[in-house]
């Protein structure tokens, strides 16, 4: 029966059955040694002069091949222990080896940081790139931290809900990535920037606590903590302010910090509030970085920024919105929204949470009245037309007793490589894409077949 290497450190002098890939292979002669690794760690094999056809075989041997070990685990001598690795006191003597199956020797080290390795090498291979001990640590950690959280909001009452991921463009202010449809020619869905306006739904229909691990496409380019395609912890919450849902994640974030990064310490709790007219003024930005000391790697300084102005004027003078459209005002300024009056000064409801200078998640109480709803849509310059085309749906839905509700959304990859000192979110993602948002190693997007463009009636224009 298998035994996980991590296992091996209770089982001296027993004979155990061993699976995975070797790492590496050194031959000093008389013995030769391999590094064996599965998913739980990593353990040195030694094989004796005898017997010879066990020796002929580990002669064999090279990196990344796969093989099943049979072998004994002996304490190390004192001399001879590596308190580098967790199952440094033991190695296995080995007694019996089956090639289950042979590699090609990797383009690239796979071992280092990997950080010197060029982003086009490491994302072909991407599968070999995360055999790397720091992205295999990144990713699992995030599954921690996923699960974490999913803990966490069931806790306290929020349902897990799935929404479509074939969707309607909506004006969140990034591109939308556009599907097109076979079975309604010239019409398409678009994919979600977010779930912002299911999650509203989802509150007209009474659920009151949502959460999802949501996944959220932009067509928007790529920058160190942009991608294409990432994904958000989503949640939405009815009968709440401002402050209960700021309250709420407060919890969350300081637990999870506290459970999967016990090293790390955070500056201040709570977090301090800061109006985005302070934060411009002190510190000249609004996601300032707060902390004392930069060069601590384990220092967390979070804060919330409130209290945004809910419109600016674009580049044609027209006003647009910072944040989100279903964004409520602050309720001193109602009066301003609901006369159209000082558009400049209406501030919004809406927070940011900021980490060490990153904005890390963002989100709102929502304006729940319709007659406040279309206000900012006029304020927006849409005409009746286009409120009806864009936002009918949402207008209808509130005027079934939408409750007043509100809520957040992280940059769950952010957050993630925020607090695993990472440079950049590439690198707690499984399947990034490039600085250029392809895919080297699936090589997408790609040319599709004419059958495939005459079924949705589709033309390439100009083709290159
Ligand atoms: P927002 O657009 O601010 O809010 O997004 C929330 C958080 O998502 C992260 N983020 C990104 N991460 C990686 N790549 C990207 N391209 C990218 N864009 C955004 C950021 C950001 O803070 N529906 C609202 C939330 C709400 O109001 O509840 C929304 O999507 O960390």
């Amino acid at each position: 029966m298998r035994t996980l290497i991590e296992y091996i450190i209770n089982k001296e002098g027993e004979l155990v059955e061993l699976f995975g890939w070797v790492e590496a292979r050194r031959d000093h002669g008389k013995l030769i040694f391999i590094d064996l690794k599965d998913r739980s760690d990593v353990v040195q094999a030694v094989f004796l002069p005898k017997p010879e056809e066990l020796r002929e075989k580990a002669d064999e041997l090279r990196p990344g091949w796969v093989v099943k070990l049979i072998g004994k685990v002996n304490r190390r001598p004192e001399n001879m222990r590596n308190p580098d690795i967790k199952t440094g006191d033991f190695e296995i003597q080995a007694e019996q080896i089956e090639i289950i199956n042979k590699s090609e020797t990797s383009p690239f080290d796979i071992y280092g940081g990997g950080y010197e390795i060029g982003e086009e090498t490491r994302m072909m291979h991407r599968y070999l790139d995360l055999r790397r001990p720091r992205l295999g640590k990144n990713i699992k950690i995030r599954s921690k931290a996923a699960k974490f959280i999913r803990d966490f909001l069931e806790e306290n009452d929020f349902i897990e809900i799935e929404t479509p991921i074939l969707s309607k463009s909506t004006p969140e202010g990034a591109r939308d990535y556009l599907v097109p449809s076979r079975l309604d020619p010239e019409n398409f869905y678009a994919l979600p920037q977010s779930p912002q306006q299911y999650k509203q739904l989802l509150m007209v229909a009474g659920f009151e606590r949502y959460f999802q691990i949501a996944k959220c496409f932009r067509d928007e380019d790529t920058r160190g903590d942009r991608q294409p395609e990432f994904t958000q912890i989503d949640l939405e919450m009815s009968f709440v302010d401002e402050k209960e849902i700021m309250d709420l994640n407060e919890e969350m974030i300081i637990k999870l910090v506290g459970k999967i990064w016990p090293d790390k310490k955070i500056q201040q709790i709570p977090f301090p509030k800061i109006s985005y007219q302070e934060a411009m003024e002190k510190y000249g930005a609004d996601r300032p970085d707060l902390r004392e000391n930069k060069n601590d790697p384990n220092l967390l300084a979070f804060c919330w920024i409130t209290d945004f102005p809910f419109f600016e004027k674009d580049k044609e003078g027209k006003w647009t919105f910072t944040h989100n459209p279903f964004s409520a005002p602050k309720s001193e300024d109602m009066d301003k929204l609901v006369n159209m009056k000082n558009i400049g000064e209406i501030k919004a409801a809406q927070y940011d949470i900021i980490l060490n200078g990153f904005e890390i998640g963002g989100g709102s109480v929502r304006n729940h009245d319709n007659k406040a709803l279309i206000k900012v849509f006029e304020i927006l310059g849409y005409s009746a037309e286009q409120i009806e085309n864009n936002f009918s749906h949402m207008i209808k839905a509130f005027s079934f007793g939408a409750p007043p509700h509100g809520g957040i959304a992280y940059g769950f990859d952010r957050l993630i490589a925020i607090l695993q000192n990472e440079p950049n979110i590439r690198e707690v993602i499984a399947f990034p894409k490039t600085g250029d948002g392809r895919d080297l190693m699936m090589q997408a997007p790609s040319e599709v077949d004419k059958k495939q463009l005459d079924e949705l009636g589709l033309k390439i224009k100009d083709k290159k």
